[in-house]
């Protein structure tokens, strides 16, 4: 969620550390510090805010060191505010360290070192990790590496942590478990991150720290260690990413692109997986006749937006391979007791592959004897260590908090690796498949078309920025695009909505349709088309204000604003009409004067429970 940034080599530090606690601002936003060896001191600096405010005070105080540690928090325990920010220092300002995570039993470790002499000057739970390195430094070791491993090894919760100290300052220490941590390496420089993008502008170059191995980074070495501190051989990964994807390019905000990238983006999750005339080509997979025949369920997994992708999958799997699935949120799948075994299959879908509840629950999933497939986008990412298959969106990198390309990616993989069980399992005809494929392999050109016609969308968000509440209808698909359009809308514009079954209404919501009540509805189902209008006049003989978007003819003289969209195969049909959910989202939150990429109390990547 927070953000770690480091540095080891020969510059500055700090504006290697700023920029790269800039590029990581979408993960948590809400105050921001540095830590630099200066002289064999450390210097701290820390504010409340923006990393822009850190900026600013780096220049009243700039710090020169070439070594340093950095990080940009969202709050977990204890206010925003200057104390309570990162990096924290023990009491005799010896170590400095840099968390991710949540130390669980922070509480008796704290009162632990209170009884020990230790005072406390902010309500983290970090704060205790310095301290206590510090304790066994100067009870057990007066080595810097083995007194971190002795604190780390009574830390329960999760963590990153990035430790400078005084007695070897030369040195950093990283460590992991359960959060996030790259070690990037160019020439003579080290560089630690909780998130390769925070440092792709420096290199491609990444270990990848697992959980409880240690990294001692010196100027000129980066040695590897494991829990009982055995120094490991690490292999280096080069990671393909284009560091241009990660800036704006000319666009006004990383959403904005985001939405423009998805024809390319989509093209991308393709790939060469739809050969013309061939079977699927899922290389990452190797599910037999056997093994998909036996299966008594699928279960889908994911969180937010990436749970909504499994609800549309639902719908495809059980189409094209007549298999029962399951979706459920990650956080409630892991905590119910659910029923699987080796019959089950469990798919995980997350953008980033870290989000915390998500690798919980494929752990449960594991350990309840079913395979694991992830479908993530950030590659060496902790779910695609953890699951057995991984099959990568490659839809680039997603900046922006509210997620758009990594929906349709998500989307367009589900979808194809449902026609690849199908082909596999011959549980649909070849002709179905065929024309299915077709439409995947045109939905690109779709997605362009409806991006060059947003006219309508934004003179709907001028209209209508200032409303306070807002309904999302449909049926079956429309119905589940209609869930991910009002999540759109709560996360950026901040406005109270709904995603609603259109025919769900009469049983309770369409008590609060009174007049000018905007009321957006999906329409692509030819066959539900007459019952969704229904519903729509009902709530319009109620006062509310319709806007349609609509692939089908009908008379629509009475609704508000209504756009056109192309047509698409149905089980595709939300790749086409997410497009202008997001838009109107995304011009209502301009409209509003809003920080479109990082919505307030939000994350991109939720590493905590
Ligand atoms: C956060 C983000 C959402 C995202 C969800 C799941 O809530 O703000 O945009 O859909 O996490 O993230 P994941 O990385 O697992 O897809």
């Amino acid at each position: 969620m927070c953000g770690i940034v480091g540095y080891v080599g020969n510059r500055k530090s700090s504006e290697i550390l700023l920029n790269g606690l800039s590029r990581l601002e979408y993960r948590g936003y809400d105050s921001a510090g540095i830590a630099t060896m200066e002289r064999n001191k450390i210097a701290c600096i820390k504010t409340k805010g923006k990393v822009k405010s850190l900026i600013d005070l780096e220049k009243e105080n700039s710090l020169n060191g070439a070594i340093g540690i950095a990080h940009t928090r969202w709050a977990t325990h204890g206010k925003p505010s200057t104390e309570n920010s990162h990096p924290h220092l023990d009491n005799s300002k010896k170590f400095a360290v840099v968390h991710n995570g949540i130390i669980e039993n922070y509480k008796e470790l704290k009162s632990f070192l209170q009884k020990n002499g230790y005072t406390f000057y902010s309500q983290t739970d970090t704060e205790i990790i310095p301290n206590l390195i510090a304790y066994y430094y100067k009870k057990m070791t007066p080595r810097f590496l083995e007194a971190v491993q002795l604190a780390c090894n009574d830390l329960i919760g999760s963590f990153a942590i990035a430790v400078l100290s005084t007695y070897e300052p030369n040195k950093i220490i990283a460590v992991r478990k359960d959060s996030p941590l790259v070690i990037g390496k160019s020439n003579f420089e080290t560089y630690i991150c909780s998130d390769v993008l925070g440092i792709l502008a420096y290199t491609k170059d990444f270990y990848i720290l697992n959980d409880y191995e240690y990294a001692e980074i010196s100027k000129d070495e980066i040695k590897f260690f494991n829990k009982t501190l055995q120094p490991i051989e690490k292999e280096i990964k080069s990671i393909e990413w284009d560091f241009s994807t990660a800036e704006k390019n000319g666009y006004d905000d990383f959403m904005l692109k985001e939405i423009y990238e998805q024809p390319i983006s989509i093209r991308e999750t393709i790939g060469s997986k739809l050969p013309i005339d061939a079977p699927s080509n899922l290389d990452e997979i190797t599910f037999t006749r056997k093994y998909l025949s036996s299966l008594n369920k699928i279960f889908i997994i994911g969180c937010g937006t990436a749970m909504h992708a499994g609800l549309v999958a639902k719908a495809m799997f059980e189409n094209l391979c007549n298999i029962p699935v399951e979706v459920d949120i990650a956080s409630e799948f892991r905590y119910r007791n659910p029923i699987i075994n080796e019959k089950t299959l469990a798919i995980f879908i997350s953008q980033s592959g870290e989000t915390a509840d998500t690798i919980a629950a494929l752990k449960l999933a594991k350990s309840k004897g079913a395979k694991t497939l992830a479908i993530c986008n950030v590659i060496e990412s902790t779910i695609t260590r953890e699951a057995d298959y991984t099959i990568y969106t490659h839809a680039g990198p997603e900046i922006a908090v509210a997620s758009t390309k990594a929906y349709t990616s998500q989307l367009i993989l589900l979808a194809i690796i449902a026609i690849h069980f199908a082909e596999v399992l011959k549980s649909t005809d070849t002709e179905t498949l065929n024309t299915f494929k077709n439409d995947i392999l045109s939905i690109s050109n779709k997605v362009s078309e409806i991006l060059e016609n947003i006219d309508i969308l934004k003179e709907f968000a001028q209209d209508n920025c200032n409303i306070e509440h807002a309904f999302f209808i449909g049926r079956r698909m429309d119905y589940l695009v209609s869930l991910e359009g009002s999540l759109k809308l709560k996360e950026i514009t901040y406005i109270h909505s709904e995603g609603y079954a259109a025919g769900e209404l009469k049983h309770g919501p369409i008590a609060l349709i009174e007049n000018g009540i905007n009321v957006i509805t999906i329409i692509t189902d030819q066959e539900l088309m007459d019952k969704t209008l229904s519903n729509v006049h009902e709530v319009i003989s109620r006062g509310a204000r319709i806007f349609a978007i609509t692939n089908l003819n009908f008379p629509h003289n009475d609704f508000d604003y209504f756009l056109n969209i192309p047509k698409t195969n149905e089980l595709l049909s939300p790749i086409l009409s997410v497009i202008p959910l997001q838009l109107i989202s995304y011009y209502i939150a301009k409209e509003k004067g809003l920080d479109v990429d990082k919505p307030r109390n939000l994350a991109k990547s939720v590493t905590v429970e």
